[in-house]
């Protein structure tokens, strides 16, 4: 059963405040049987491809309407192409605060950026080329774009990069059309879904025909907009982060061996986050003048040689100090990343 999408009409040109608020609109129309039932095929990762936007000069122009270019009046040429759907976790619940991302050809079948240049003179100039979304808490995410170009080797596509919170590389895929491809002549291209480099070496079929997507006409549009719905269905779980933009913890110091015998370390450990940077104090009350950062060492036997200690990784940072804490506990303060500077 496809889900039954009622597309927001809207006269162009089209605000993003617009676009933004159709999304609301937008999401009634689905079927729950439809999603769950697709909600089973994961989505499968596929090349990046040489064209994500690595040009210097990306415009500010990032959000989810590719079609204008900033405030421009002359609209990207092509056929105008809804895009909608949710960010599903791999038991199906929607992912909020998922970047989506969006880049594909023009309708020639240049693309906007590569790795090697600036801007593609060659690409329409009023085509974004690339854009954003940031999915709110029903997982959905929306885009308005126009039908992708040929280029010799591929049939045609587009390429996403779904950023789930707390992940810092994009997982990658591409989405198809479920027919034939056909030129800006109407002829048969001469790469098509069954030859496609990148759709035909995806082996699951249930996987495969998710990624080719049947675009249909927007009810009541009379300038030849289309629509298709797809969810990304991560194959990972997720769990929304709760750590907080800086704050303190108190923490047990478990006694070890120094560098030497008799010369006693205490040991913190400490569930830190990238970016994070931590200090550690003794005695935390604000009537004690010594209040300070302790010194400490990142091995129980090297140098003690810093009083701060921003963490470069996610998990478990261990942390010896030689001062012994009041009643055995330490206070943990930890500051946002790009907080620190000044710090001792
Ligand atoms: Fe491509």
């Amino acid at each position: 059963m496809k889900p039954v999408f009622v597309p927001p009409r809207f006269h162009i040109p089209l605000s993003r405040r617009r676009l933004l608020r159709a999304l609301a609109v937008a999401s009634a129309g689905f079927s729950l049987r439809g999603y769950l039932a697709e909600a089973l095929t994961l989505s499968p990762t596929v090349t990046q491809g040489p064209y994500y936007p690595l040009a210097k000069n990306i415009p500010l122009d990032k959000d989810n309407d590719l079609v204008q270019l900033n405030d421009n009046l002359i609209l990207a040429a092509g056929v105008v192409t809804w895009i909608t759907g949710r960010v599903l976790d791999s038991s199906g619940n929607p992912v909020k605060g998922a970047l989506v991302e969006l880049w594909h050809a023009d309708r020639e079948g240049d693309y906007l950026y590569s790795t090697s240049a600036a801007r593609n003179s060659a690409c329409d100039a009023n085509f974004a080329g690339f854009g954003q979304y940031f999915t709110g808490a029903d997982g959905r995410y929306l885009f308005r774009t126009i039908k992708a170009g040929l280029y010799r080797g591929r049939t045609r596509h587009l390429h996403w990069g779904i950023t789930l919170p707390g992940e810092k590389t994009r997982t990658t895929t591409q989405t198809g059309w479920n027919e034939t491809a056909l030129d800006l002549n109407g002829a048969v291209w001469e790469t098509q879904n069954s030859n496609d480099n990148v759709f035909s070496t995806v082996s699951n079929s249930a996987q495969r025909s998710a990624m080719l997507l049947d675009f249909t006409a927007v009810a009541g549009a009379t300038t030849g907009e289309v629509e298709a719905t797809w969810d990304y269905v991560a194959g990972r779980t997720y769990t929304e982060p709760t750590y907080p933009n800086g704050g303190s913890l108190v923490v047990a110091g478990a006694p070890v061996d120094g560098p030497s015998s008799g010369n006693a370390r205490f040991k913190l450990t400490i569930p830190a986050y990238a970016g994070y940077s931590y200090e550690i104090y003794g005695n935390p009350t604000f009537a004690d003048l010594g209040w300070q950062a302790l010194p400490f060492s990142l091995t129980q036997t090297g140098t003690v040689d810093r009083s701060i200690h921003t963490a470069t990784a996610e998990g478990s940072l261990d942390v010896f100090v030689e001062q012994k804490a009041t009643k055995g506990f330490y206070a943990v303060t930890f500051r946002v990343p790009g907080a620190n500077t000044g710090s001792p």
